[in-house]
């Protein structure tokens, strides 16, 4: 079988998983997704991070056919989370002299998920492995995308095997690296797996990326969607904006929770008025049918958010309910916001909205609109009021 690389001795190991509905047991995966490992042939043979547990036997069958009856010196764990260790112990089984390659928080991690309590080689920041001609370097990168996760640097072929960092949904479908496949495609999922899965760590996903431009680098090996080889500037890029909560784009995603309808038409009417004053990017999303994730990715795309609820049992509707729990976990910040509801027989929706914004330091633009029942002339104003306020702020922010 013909194999992927990297350079003459760095290997492509990923699997493709298309089988698995939801990474995390939690985010849809319509495209799938791929399980990068790479594997370093040199004096010393290093194997970087492995895959999940039901792709194994693909996976350990590519190792045999490079390297016949060499053994594998060193496992590299950038990353515990089971989509990457969920091989380690068989690695260790087949490999019992296999020395694995961790910090000082994988291993607690490694001998709770695997009972492994041999065989460690711990490193810290900055330390290095020479493997012959290449040379490994670590460097912590914790909560990018848990608190163990390092990332390692090669300095012969300039590689940053850099875990989750850079990663996309999607499996690859033929193309490995960047230039061989249409970014087109991976654009969405790599904004999608940001935000679902790294979103919440901006603060520490910033921390990573100061640290990483002091090195050189000419390949990115992430764990997850393409290598990186061409558009190094084009991910970094996106990876300062995504973990500065800044927008892509101008436009305004409109979220709702509507039992009847009568919610869902001062969405509509929101997104009517916001189209006359010139925005072009409107997304509506109904949050009982759309999953969290697509919306979440769209709400880091845009600059201008607007969420509206009709009142559930004294409350918010639950999905919409939800989404505000999710984005207020991922500290969602820097978005023109307004706010929306309908109180029906009880109220609690718009009151829920209103302290979700405060709790988050969000200041909501524009009069309160909240319709009794059916939405009537008066309650539309104050809807075109909000969508003419947030327009207003997208077109005075450039
Ligand atoms: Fe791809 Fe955090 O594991």
């Amino acid at each position: 079988m013909k194999h992927v690389k990297l350079s003459d001795d760095i290997y492509y190991l990923g699997v493709n998983d298309r089988r698995t509905n939801l990474f995390e047991n939690a985010w849809p995966l319509p495209n799938g997704v791929a399980y990068n490992s790479y594997l370093i042939v040199d004096e010393k043979v290093a194997l970087i991070d492995t895959v999940e547990y039901g792709h194994m036997e693909d996976f350990l069958l590519k190792i045999e056919e490079i390297l016949g009856q060499t053994p594998i010196d060193y496992l590299v764990v950038n990353h515990m989370e089971p989509d990457h260790s969920g091989a380690i112990k068989q690695i260790v089984n087949q490999y019992p002299d296999i020395e694995i390659v961790g910090n000082k928080k994988t291993f607690p991690m490694l001998e709770g998920f695997f009972g492994i309590e041999e065989g460690k080689k711990e490193v810290t920041e900055g330390d290095t492995l020479k493997l012959g001609k290449h040379e490994l370097s670590f460097y912590m990168a914790p909560m990018v995308h848990w608190p163990e996760t390092m990332v390692t640097y090669e300095s012969t072929t300039k590689t940053l095997f850099s875990a989750d960092a850079f990663g996309s949904f999607g499996t690859l479908d033929g193309g490995v690296f960047d230039d061989e496949l249409n970014l087109d495609f991976y654009h969405d999922e790599l904004r999608r797996y940001y935000s679902n899965i790294v979103g919440k760590y901006g603060n520490q996903t910033q921390k990573a990326l100061a640290k990483l431009s002091t090195l050189d680098i000419k390949q990115i090996a992430a764990t997850h969607g393409p290598v990186w080889r061409c558009h190094i500037d084009y991910i970094m890029d996106k990876y300062q904006k995504w973990s500065k909560y800044e927008a892509e784009e101008d436009g305004v995603v409109i979220v709702f929770g509507s039992m009847y309808g009568n919610t869902e038409k001062m969405a509509d009417h929101i997104a009517r008025k916001l189209s006359e004053e010139g925005i072009k990017n409107i997304r509506i999303y109904d949050a009982s049918k759309t999953h969290a994730s697509y919306i979440i990715s769209d709400i880091w795309k845009y600059n201008g958010l607007i969420i509206g609820s009709a009142a559930y049992n004294g409350g918010i509707f639950p999905p919409v309910g939800s989404l505000l729990d999710k984005l207020k976990n991922m500290y969602i910040k820097n978005r023109h916001l307004g706010i929306f509801g309908n109180s029906s027989w009880g109220g609690g929706g718009h009151r829920t909205l209103q302290k979700w914004a405060e709790e988050l330091k969000l200041e909501p633009l524009g009069p309160k609109a909240e319709a009794r029942c059916a939405p009537n002339n008066d309650e539309l104003a104050l809807c075109e009021e909000i969508a003419t306020e947030v327009a207003n702020a997208i077109k005075n922010q450039n």
